[in-house]
Formats: C-alpha cells, structure tokens, sequence
C-alpha cells in the first residue's frame, strides 16, 4: 500500500502570465513532492468565489500575502495528516475552516491550489496519471481528448480596443487527432497574423492577454471576417468553425449593450442570429449580461446553438439550477477558480451532464504554466477545452499537456 499521508503543506507568491501575483500550494506526501498553481480572471463575474487581492499595485498590497499565510498557516495544519486520495474530505475541510458561502475568509486562492495539489498528490503517491484520479472522483470512464476552443482575436477587457466582444475562437471539428487539429489552429493563427498585418498595419498583429492578436476593430463582423479569410488561406475551410465569448457584462451600462452600436437585449437577440446565420459559428459563451438568465433563454431556444454560461453560472450549482430552470443555457463554462475546490466544480459538472447539458472546462486570462486544466477536461470526458491561442507559454502549456496525453494513452479526440 502506497503512503498516501500528506506530510507538509507550503504555499508561495509567484507570477502569473499579467505580471500579478498568485499562489502555488506544495504538498508533500508519501515521499513525493507535487505543486499546483492557481489563474486569475479579468472579466471576473459577480458571484465567482473571492480571490484575496488588491488592485492597481498588487504586488504591494496584501491580498494575495495574506492567502498565501491562510495555506501556510491555518489550512497547513488541517491538511496535514490527511490522505491526499480523499479530494472530498481534504476540499471539505478547507471549506470548514473558511465558513463562508464564498469563501471570502480563507481566499478561494488560498483553497484552491491546495485542492489542486491534493489531486496531484494523490496521481503521483500511487503512480496514477492525474486524469485518471480526476476520472475516479467524477465517476466518468470514458476518457477523450477534448476539442479546443482557440482564442484567436482578443477583445474587450482583455485587449483594451475598440471591439467590445471578448473572445473570438477558431473550433477544429473535422479532424481524427488532437495533433493534426492544433497544427490546423496553429497554421490559421499564423495566417491570421498575415491578414491582420496586412490590412491594419503590423502593430496591429500585436497580442492580448490570451495570446490572441488585438487589432483595433470595431466589431464582431470585422473579426469574423478576419478569421474566415485565414482559414481559407491556411486551407482549412469546411474544418473550422467558430466560437464567441461576448462576455457581455463588461459592455452593459444598466440599459444598452454597446457593441459597435447602442442595442436593447432584444435588438441584440437578433444580432447574434445574424451573425449564426451569416458566419459559422457554433458555440456563444455570455451573450448576456450576467443577471438576464431570460435573455440567454430567448436565445437558446432561437439559435439552436451551443450557449454556454460562464459569468452567468460562475460554476456554481445553485445558479446552474436557476439556469437549468430557465434554460437558458446548454453548455457550462467550468472554471475551478470560481468555485475554488475541485470537488465543487467536479459536482457541478456533474450536474450539468445529468441535465444533459455539455461542459467546457476553461482557462482564465491570467494564466500559469500548471497544466492542470488539460488532465481536468480528459479526465471529465467533457469533449471541449479552451485554452487561448495556440501560442505564449502559459496557453500552450495545457495543449501541450492534451498533445502528451493523446500520445502517451492512446486517447481519441472528442467529437464536436
Ligand atoms: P477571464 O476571461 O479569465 O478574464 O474571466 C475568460 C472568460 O471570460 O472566459
Ligand atoms: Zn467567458
């Protein structure tokens, strides 16, 4: 029988992919040492689980300090002993200890690279790969190499142009491995850096937080039309199709979506029929402000689309109810930052499936080099994984990972 105690448990600051502060748990058990290191949102929802940290100077300020001293000193103590094996008793521990709904004395910051750590250890203290434990605390056998979502053309918070829409992806669906499909990305995103070269000046092809370039567009049919010419030149067309995060709370004012123009959420109910009917887009994340779980609804049921709820849902299970209810959505964004154990959001993606909805586990803008995200959706079987463009270290760390993963096991890419 392998050791499977955790011995020692530290936390340290470290950077994130913006330049900020975050936290990486160490855990040391049964004779291995396994670390975890926790992403940071910018276009953050409401009802996301808090993250200890300060604005503007953050690395003077003493939010993210100060969860690194709640693992090193309160959580340290209660983890110690525990067998890393049992993720449930380990998450439910660290939630005791915090008390709150959102875990706002600890720092979900602080919980959550614990948890992350926990699973780790658990992979290596009995030679497991970690998609295999993830797969065991799910339930789920049927282990695929998830679809990516690639994050092409960066908008909103995330570029600080004039084109309000987040997130515009490239989706690979007609291909037999996840290799040949991110060479197929990879190809399109460096055609796409010709165009946008080309047609707005080289400056142009620069690139936000994702990876994806940023040029200064005024809306979303400007960068459909973009993404639509590199996939012809790159040789691709009729394998990719496209995706949106609009990620629209961040361009709500109370009234109006301002979008390129002023529109009423009804108004913009029709512009994104538009854009489904005129482009090839499959999968619409956040049309919606983060409250209008009747406007997802509408949608929904005209488009006839992947709708998937991110600030909407903050993978949380009494908002995935409401939004169950309402239908509103089809698809759960699953961020384990938002919840902040990974047995929460494995609870939620279960929920999700039950209701036969699909789930794509994501990347947060303020990435890291952990990986952990790829083994997550392997281990969930969730089909779908966006990471941002396939480029910058802490984006191609986890297609990277899946590359190793369809490798090494001999594990099929997911359908779309
Ligand atoms: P965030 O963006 O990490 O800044 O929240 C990602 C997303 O909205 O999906
Ligand atoms: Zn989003």
């Amino acid at each position: 029988m392998p050791d499977c105690r955790v011995s020692k448990v530290i936390a340290r600051e470290v950077l994130d992919s913006r330049g900020n502060p975050t936290v990486e748990a160490v855990i040391v058990a049964g004779g291995v040492c396994v670390s975890a290191i926790v992403p940071s949102g910018a276009s953050t929802g409401r009802h996301e689980a808090v993250e200890l940290r300060d604005g503007g100077k953050r690395f003077l300020g003493k939010g993210v300090k100060k969860a690194v001293s709640n693992v090193n000193s309160v959580i340290a103590k209660k983890v110690a002993g525990m067998d890393c094996r049992q993720q449930a008793d380990i998450d439910n521990a660290m939630m005791r200890l915090d008390s709150t709904l959102n875990k706002s004395q600890l720092g979900a910051n602080a919980i959550l690279p614990v948890s992350m750590a926990a699973a780790r250890a658990a992979a290596a203290t009995t030679s497991t790969p970690l998609y295999r434990i993830i797969g065991g605390m799910s339930g789920n056998k049927k282990f695929s190499i998830p679809v990516p979502f690639c994050n092409v053309i960066n908008g909103g918070k995330h570029a600080g142009t004039s084109l309000r829409m987040q997130e515009f992806m490239i989706v690979p669906v007609k291909f037999r491995t996840f290799k040949e499909a991110i060479t197929a990305v990879s190809e399109t995103y460096h055609a796409l850096k010709g165009i946008i070269g080309k047609v707005y000046g080289k400056s142009s092809a620069n690139v936000g937080d994702e990876g994806g370039f940023a040029p200064d567009l005024n809306n979303a049919e400007q960068a459909l039309i973009l993404l639509e010419k590199a996939v012809e030149q790159a040789g691709y067309k009729g394998s990719i199709r496209f995706a949106i995060d609009a990620a629209a709370s961040e361009f709500y004012n109370g009234s109006h979506y301002d979008a390129g123009r002023l529109y009423r959420a009804e108004e913009l109910v029709d512009y994104y029929l538009d854009l489904i009917r005129s482009h090839k887009i499959v999968s619409l994340e956040d049309p919606f402000e983060q409250e209008d779980f009747d406007s997802f609804a509408e949608l929904r049921r005209k488009a006839k689309i992947q709708i998937v709820g991110d600030d909407l849902l903050c993978t949380n299970i009494g908002r995935i109810k409401t939004a169950i209810a309402k239908k509103s959505c089809n698809c759960l964004l699953l961020k384990v930052n938002q919840i902040g154990t990974l047995t929460e959001a494995i609870a939620a993606a279960n929920l999700a499936y039950k209701n036969r909805w699909k789930v794509m586990v994501s990347n947060r803008s303020g990435e890291t080099e952990d990986s952990f995200i790829a083994d997550l959706a392997v281990g969930l079987g969730c089909g779908q994984i966006k990471s941002g463009a396939p480029a910058r270290g802490e984006r191609t760390a986890k297609y990277n990972q899946l590359i190793r993963l369809e490798e090494d096991f001999g594990l099929r890419m997911a359908g779309f």
